[in-house]
């Protein structure tokens, strides 16, 4: 008998299993991704930033891995600059916010980083050759984190290629629908990284009922079998996870082979995440100028200070403060160390292999369906 999770969005993408690991930047690796590939999910490579040619390095490295169908997620936000190399954009940096980052380095004792950023800033034209590398690839299925992928699903269909969106609220489920995109992810408040402001429970079957027949995917606050079945009930087809998949050892893995993080610094992102209890996460935008919920900190905290000045637009706020958070992680400052979780932290109490994660996913699923009586829909 198939499995009472196998949804049509499942037969679609050609995986077994409603479980897609989210794109997340950094810490959603090539290892990770090909992980949950193999476990009859859809693993998908977190490339925020990345430049064309380590794209290109990425996605061959999940070949390397798996055959499995796998996708690539990238940020496409309209609201910002159309192009500029990094100093065009610094240059719009005021004295006052400088003034106030060599204030919290003095504070908090942060060196100066050992090396300086090689990748040119967060810009359209860089997105625009960024997408090229995902067409010339032909990936599988390509996921866009902010904005509407709208303008290459012509590009993407034409080679068979799957396309999703994420939104945040009904009315840009429905603008990104009628992009023709394959799936749309409702991703609710409760998420880690950029995020909105309306819950999971409440967002995931407006947008379903807004959208359909185009496919509604469910994020924000799901880490375990309980979550994948309401998420189903709420008319979703599959689940898109971040922070279940953060506390695996194969996150951040590949960004550690590639020296942009340590293993210290893995560690404790780790065990911040196994101690944190539901309130440990919070909605700022001092990391990237767009609302971003993150594990709370001394550094989130200082921006949250009557004296902070209010936080420049992506992606100026990343090139103000991204020096700064690297000469902390180089330093070991663990005070400072946090980065990008969702409210679901609280139900993490171990770090597990992705395969077990999804594994337990699974079991607490079908256990649930069997309980309630479920049966798989018939197409
Ligand atoms: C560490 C981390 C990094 C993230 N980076 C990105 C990113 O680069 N691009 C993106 O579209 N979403 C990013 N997200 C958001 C995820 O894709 C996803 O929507 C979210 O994690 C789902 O909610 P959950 O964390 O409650 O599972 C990130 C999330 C986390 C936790």
């Amino acid at each position: 008998m198939a499995s009472p999770l196998k949804t049509e969005l499942c037969d679609m993408l050609g995986i077994e299993l409603p479980i897609m690991l989210a794109g997340m930047g950094g810490a959603a690796g090539p290892a990770l991704a090909a992980a949950v590939s193999e476990a009859g999910g859809l693993g998908v490579v977190g490339a925020t930033g990345y430049t064309p040619d380590e794209l290109a390095e990425m996605i061959a490295k999940v070949r390397s891995l798996t055959d499995k169908p796998f996708g690539v997620d990238l940020l496409l936000p309209s609201s910002i600059a159309d192009s500029g190399n990094r100093e065009d954009l610094e240059i719009q940096i005021t004295a006052e916010h400088r003034r106030y980052v060599d204030n919290l380095k003095q504070e908090f004792e942060i060196p100066e980083p050992s090396r300086l950023p090689e990748r040119p800033p967060l810009t359209q034209d860089y997105f625009r050759k960024q997408v090229e590398v995902i067409l010339d690839e032909n990936v599988p299925v390509f996921a866009s984190g902010l904005g509407n992928p709208g303008w290459m699903v012509p590009d993407a269909h034409a080679q068979g290629m799957k396309v999703i969106g994420l939104v945040g609220n009904t009315r840009n489920a429905r603008r990104v629908a009628a992009a023709n995109v394959d799936a749309v992810v409702a991703q609710g408040t409760e998420a880690g990284g950029h995020t909105g402001r309306i819950g999971t429970l409440a967002l995931v079957p407006q947008v379903a009922d807004a959208i359909a027949p185009t496919k509604t995917i469910a994020a924000g606050g799901i880490v375990d079998g309980r979550g994948l079945v309401a998420a189903l009930a709420l008319g979703a087809e599959a689940i898109w996870c971040g922070t279940a998949f953060l506390a695996t050892p194969e996150a951040y893995q590949d960004a550690e082979e590639r020296g942009e993080t340590d293993a210290w610094t893995r560690k404790v992102q780790h065990d911040k995440l196994v101690a944190a209890v539901d309130e440990d996460t919070r909605i700022g935008r001092m990391y990237s100028g767009k609302t971003m919920r993150h594990m709370y900190n001394a550094w989130t905290e200082a921006w949250e200070r009557p004296e902070a000045p209010p936080t420049l637009p992506m992606p100026l706020q990343g090139l103000l403060v991204g020096e700064a958070l690297r000469g902390a992680r180089e330093a070991h400052i663990e005070g400072l160390i946090g980065g990008p979780a969702g409210n679901g932290a609280g139900l993490i109490k171990a770090i597990r292999p992705a395969t077990e994660v999804v594994g337990s996913m699974v079991e607490v699923a079908e256990e649930l369906c069997e309980r309630f009586g479920l049966q798989p829909v018939e197409a």
